[in-house]
């Protein structure tokens, strides 16, 4: 069994409604550590050994987080920037997190089609995630396809709950190593690829 370690970064959860429903959908479940940055660090302060600590512990490595701004919001640049740290991270002697993998699990307010070339917004969320897919290939990680919900300001309720039961099962077939590796490299979104036995 592999142990997931979601790193959690939401500046306004009171008023959240996918990424709510997503976190409680996974809550609780064995082997999966959720690290809930804004209330964890509401000054900014990282703990920096802490951080790495938990990053020792786990397998598999979540950036889950609204969209925001085409990245992600303030406190993972933060803890990106002082927890993956040259000799532990990267480097000729920074191993700490060869092998394991990472992901990002993002919601963003706009819909699949504004996301390409020729849309309102040019890049692909793919494209735009570069700098997460590179930074965890510089670690000597795996950066698997990211798991993503679009169009979060008009989803039901009924939506809602079948994005969260997707992010459960994702999170489990991870956890219990049900993926088929060799469908990262097609999948445009993990999402497409969620094994349906978890
Ligand atoms: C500061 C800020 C920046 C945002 N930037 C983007 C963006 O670049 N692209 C996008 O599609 N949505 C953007 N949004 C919309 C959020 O992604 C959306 O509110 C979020 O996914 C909703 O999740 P929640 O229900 O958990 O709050 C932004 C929202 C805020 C508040």
């Amino acid at each position: 069994m592999k142990k997931i370690l979601i790193l959690f970064a939401h500046p306004a959860y009171q008023k959240s409604r996918i990424n709510k429903a997503l976190i409680n959908q996974v809550k609780g479940i064995e082997g999966v550590t959720i690290n809930n940055l804004y209330e964890k660090y509401p000054d900014f302060f990282i703990d920096v050994p802490v951080e790495q600590k938990l990053l020792l512990e786990h397998d598999i490595i979540i950036w889950h987080h609204p969209f925001y701004w085409y990245s992600a919001p303030a406190i993972i640049k933060e803890w990106m920037d002082l927890v993956l740290q040259h000799g532990f991270a990267y480097g000729t002697k920074g191993r700490a997190l060869e092998g394991k993998w990472a992901i990002s699990a993002i919601s963003t307010g706009g819909r699949k089609t504004i996301y390409s070339e020729s849309g309102d917004n040019h890049f692909t969320i793919n494209q735009f995630l570069a700098p997460y897919n590179q930074s965890a290939t510089l670690c000597r990680m795996k950066y698997l396809p990211p798991f993503v919900v679009h169009s979060s300001h008009t989803l039901t309720e009924r939506d809602l709950q079948l994005h969260a039961d997707d992010y459960q099962r994702m999170i489990l077939s991870l956890r219990d190593e049900k993926y088929d590796e060799t469908t990262f490299s097609e999948a445009e979104y993990i999402n497409h690829i969620i094994p349906h036995d978890a």
